[in-house]
């Protein structure tokens, strides 16, 4: 090892232990990223590891191997992401510094998917580094490539001794979503995952669920005393959650094309972001329970009426539109997507959950991409007052209370209410009590981006903010019957399927829903 490479180290480790989580300190770890030179990997993963190590929150020693296709050199690998890191960051003779050492930490092995010998060289390569460079053979294995290379990878880390964990150490394997394309194709994606590793070695990505403002919504529930026994089907006329994107297809209409807006969004982050509203209060803060509720959660769904799928499903696909005052083109014109396609891009669901608690309360779950703008939020509904004492004074009825729990784009929390207007009069005015996430003061905490948050979990092994995989199995189970019934029968998917233009809130059959929603 040269002298400068281990002057490096030596930094890193004087950066002192990285106590992070209530004193916890992270353990020496190995980050194996498959799909190494390709776009994850540059964008977000690096970034989020970056930064982790910028603010001191890596600890001393790591390695990231990134592992694909292409032939690099190490000092190639890390050329080509310190271009990317300089094209997004801009130069600064500081950030240059912090980027070389924390290259150093960085490596590359060439690997063909499929070839058990590379596997054999790559355990080689991690075995030296733990030698040279005194990390401790824990590893994390990233699947950074599309899903059709998750069994061949999966299936290929055993047999090389990688999936081993000892009583010390450990080996851990992050997919993210799709965790397959329906029910079957995900049971069997988890077989093969389970070939290598054991469920608690498994690490299914959502990002929703490493968004601040979405775990919050437990910390609101149930942190506060005065919420939760109002949070039911006596106060509360319906839900709406809503993720709304300007974007279009981009340049994903190969992945698209086969998903959909159903799979793309309602199976993982939408139905993600249902059971934490309505999932009932675990004992304790932990992983297993918290997935234990929301688990309950996906079991009561209610199947949607297959034989009226129309009363409670409206899809859309949006044509030719102007978004922020420029023309685009409708999807069916997009690159890669078939001049035919009958592929949704926006859907709005209307969802009942069968249990004591939320029985008879619709759950309105609505999803597009170009749409007016971008926006998540979720709206607690609740019931008008049961009598209006000042309807002599005012003619309209009275607005009902309103809980908007924002995500996207003001991470807020607002809650609409009636007061009284200055005055001799009772005349009412709505009134709004807003807090706002960024506006906070004294916040002791760093904020973490979500790529950032995920993989700290991963590096100390809480599941908390990831998919169980019988929660992946019941909302496929919710899904796939819809999903068949469209997509083997061309002429319902032709009834539901509205076109809306590109900038508007969805097709027209949405729009009383829409408006239930404040859109
Ligand atoms: C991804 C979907 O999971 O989530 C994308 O594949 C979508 O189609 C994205 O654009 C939305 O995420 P966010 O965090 O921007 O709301």
């Amino acid at each position: 090892m040269s002298q400068d490479h281990q002057n490096n180290e030596r930094r890193q480790q004087d950066r002192g232990a990285c106590f992070l989580f209530g004193g916890q300190s992270l353990p020496a770890f190995s980050l194996v990223i498959f799909g190494g030179s390709g776009d994850l990997t540059a964008r977000k993963l690096v970034p989020a590891l970056y930064n982790l190590f910028r603010h001191h929150c890596l600890p001393g020693r790591f390695n990231i191997v990134g592992c694909g296709r292409s032939v690099m050199t190490h000092a190639e690998f890390r050329r080509s992401l310190a271009e990317f890191d300089r094209e997004t960051r801009g130069a600064t003779a500081e950030a240059d510094e912090s980027w070389e050492h924390f290259a150093a930490s960085i490596f590359y092995q060439e690997l063909s998917y499929d070839d058990p010998q590379a596997y054999q060289r790559l355990a080689e390569l991690l075995n030296q580094l733990d030698r040279e460079r005194h990390t401790a053979p824990n590893r994390i294995f990233y699947l950074a490539v599309p899903p059709a290379l998750y069994p061949v990878i999966a299936t290929q880390l055993g047999p090389a001794g990688l999936a081993a964990q000892t009583a010390t150490n450990w080996a851990r394997i992050v997919v993210e979503k799709p965790f397959g394309h329906d029910l079957p194709s995900a049971t069997a994606l988890d077989k093969t995952l389970h070939a290598g590793f054991r469920e608690e070695q498994i690490f299914r990505i959502d990002h929703y669920l490493a968004k601040e403002t979405v775990q919050n919504i437990l910390m609101l529930r149930f942190a506060n005393a005065i919420f939760e026994p109002i949070w039911n089907r006596g106060f509360i006329d319906y839900v709406g959650i809503i993720s709304a994107e300007k974007l279009g297809v981009e340049h994903r209409a190969g992945f698209y094309e086969q998903a959909g807006v159903l799979r793309d969004m309602f199976q993982n982050h939408m139905l993600q972001l249902l059971a934490l509203t309505a999932m009932e209060p675990p004992s304790r803060f932990e992983a297993a329970q918290v997935q234990d509720e929301k688990v309950k959660v996906f079991r009561a769904l209610k199947p949607l009426n297959q034989a009226n799928l129309g009363e409670n499903l409206v899809l859309g696909q949006y044509g030719p539109g102007t978004v922020d005052g420029r023309e685009v083109p409708g999807y069916r014109r997009e690159t890669g997507v078939a001049t035919d396609s009958l592929t949704p891009t926006f859907a709005a669901m209307k969802v009942g959950i069968d249990n004591w608690r939320w029985r008879g309360v619709p759950f309105y779950l609505v999803s597009g991409k170009r749409m007016p703008a971008k926006e998540t939020r979720i709206i607690i509904q609740f019931k008008e007052v049961p009598h209006s004492m000042f309807r002599r004074e005012l003619a309209d009825s009275i607005l009902a209370n309103r809980l908007i729990l924002g995500i996207y784009p003001e991470e807020k929390i607002s809650l609409n209410f009636q007061a009284k207007s200055p005055g001799t009069k009772e005349y009412l005015h709505p009134a709004t009590m807003s807090f706002n996430y960024e506006r906070r003061q004294g916040s002791p905490g760093q904020h973490y981006d979500a790529y950032e948050m995920v993989l700290l979990d991963c590096i100390i092994g809480d599941h908390m903010l990831f998919w169980r995989q019988d929660g992946v199995e019941l909302s496929w189970s919710f899904l796939t019957p819809i999903l068949q019934e469209c997509e083997s029968c061309p002429e319902t998917v032709r009834k539901l399927l509205q076109t809306y233009p590109a900038g508007t809130p969805g097709p027209e059959a949405a729009h009383p829903w829409m408006k239930l929603l404040g859109k």
